[in-house]
């Protein structure tokens, strides 16, 4: 093990298991190692960083901005929130937004604001709100989101819970609709599970589940912090399936790849049962946060990363499909959100393999390689990878 790695686990937790690799520099879809070795990256800092790395429009708004102000806190008015919640209010087609750091903060608002909406708005006794999740999902890392997790890992040992929440199996619309009752506040669901190994809900239960949120008076809260902003070939994955939730949480490429900026989106309805002193987070909505969201989405259009995600998503899935791998079990995704799993072989054997051949992936669940690369790929590194896949795979 190299000193630098020897470091991290000496005085580190280890909550993490990296590769081994020590990476120093970023720019694009590349990375490079601190022997100087180049790799296509094929993570994105799970679609964090789907701008690319060090995107020279968004340093320029970062080091600009850092240079005018950086920081004051929610306390006074700022020249950056305003602007910043009009634009992803009007690219989204939400009325009002609530600017976070971090995804698990973005949905533990999301959690608060359905329960007082639903104390306040619909009339769900006292401390009797539910919220509804879908088995596999991941939606962070606190007490009260892992208290919603199905997987035993990121549950057991820090309990106690409290009650609440109620899982469901994804993709099934009688269970959600028996699961419902008068005290339910929200429905949380992810567009596509990204970390339980790119699972696709079946054809329509998306949209079947916001039909039945909207007849039961259930708030649908799409956690799109790994989706959304362009990942899936559109701004939000829900869009493909023709409906917009009550609401909605972004993260990850919200922040450009260079900072934790994460937003709570809704109707003027259900955000404005927050008064001040409900919530807040002296970080949310600071001008260098701001600064950096309002150029990640403004180079997402002016890129057209979007149509680059549908177009290179499609060519990258139908070559891997074409495959002939005794490894891969089942291949799946939508625009550059794939994901490959595989059977007899750990997946994490195989991504340590990709490693040495200049492709950096991780498994997740053990079984599934994650392909999610920065947006700004072009075919040319598609088929680069592509090539270093089959050599992995195929051989
Ligand atoms: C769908 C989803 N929600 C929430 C989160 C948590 O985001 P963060 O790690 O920024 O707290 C993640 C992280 O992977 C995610 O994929």
């Amino acid at each position: 093990m190299s000193d630098l790695a020897q470091l991290e686990q000496t005085y580190g937790s280890q909550n993490y298991a990296p590769l081994p690799v020590i990476l120093a520099k970023g720019e694009g879809v590349y990375l490079w190692d601190d022997k100087g070795n180049r790799y296509l990256d094929m993570m994105s800092a799970y679609s964090a960083v789907s701008h690319g790395h060090c995107h020279p429009r968004l340093v320029k708004a970062l080091t600009q901005q850092a240079s005018q102000l950086a920081m004051v806190s929610r306390a006074f008015y700022t020249q950056n929130l305003g602007p910043f919640l009009k634009l992803i209010c009007e690219a989204t087609g939400y009325e009002k937004g609530l600017a976070m750091n971090s995804g698990a903060e973005a949905v533990e608002t999301a959690l608060k604001v359905a329960r007082k909406w639903a104390y306040t708005k619909k009339g769900v006794p006292d401390n009797k709100a539910e919220i509804i999740t879908a088995q596999g999902n991941f939606h962070g890392r606190t007490i009260s989101i892992t208290n919603m997790s199905s997987e035993p890992a990121y549950r057991a040992h820090f309990g106690p819970y409290d009650a609440g929440s109620v899982i469901v199996p994804y993709g099934d619309i009688d269970a959600l609709k028996k699961a419902i009752n008068f005290n339910t506040a929200a429905f949380l669901v992810e567009p596509i599970q990204g970390e339980n190994g790119i699972v696709m809900p079946p054809e329509g239960y998306l949209k079947a589940a916001y039909d039945l949120c909207c007849e039961q008076n259930v708030l649908m809260i799409c956690d799109e912090i790994q989706t959304g902003m362009g990942r899936t070939g559109k701004l939000l994955a829900s869009q493909h399936a023709g409906f917009k939730p009550h609401c909605t949480t972004l993260g990850k490429a919200l922040g450009g790849g260079l900072l934790p900026v994460s937003m709570f989106l809704a109707s003027s309805d259900v955000m404005d049962v927050l008064q001040p002193g409900d919530h807040g987070s002296t970080f949310g909505g600071n001008p260098l946060a701001c600064a950096v969201g309002i150029e990640a989405i403004n180079v997402l259009y002016d890129e057209k990363l979007m149509e680059n995600s549908e177009k290179l998503g499609h060519y990258f899935l139908d070559k891997l499909k074409q495959f002939n791998s005794p490894y891969i079990k089942d291949v799946r995704g939508l625009g550059l959100f794939i994901g490959i799993e595989v059977q007899k072989i750990p997946a994490r054997e195989i991504c340590q393999k990709l490693l040495d051949k200049g492709l950096l992936s991780k498994d997740t669940h053990g079984t599934v390689i994650r392909l999610a690369p920065p947006l700004v790929i072009n075919q040319q590194q598609v088929d680069d990878a592509l090539g270093i896949l089959a050599k992995v795979l195929c051989s």
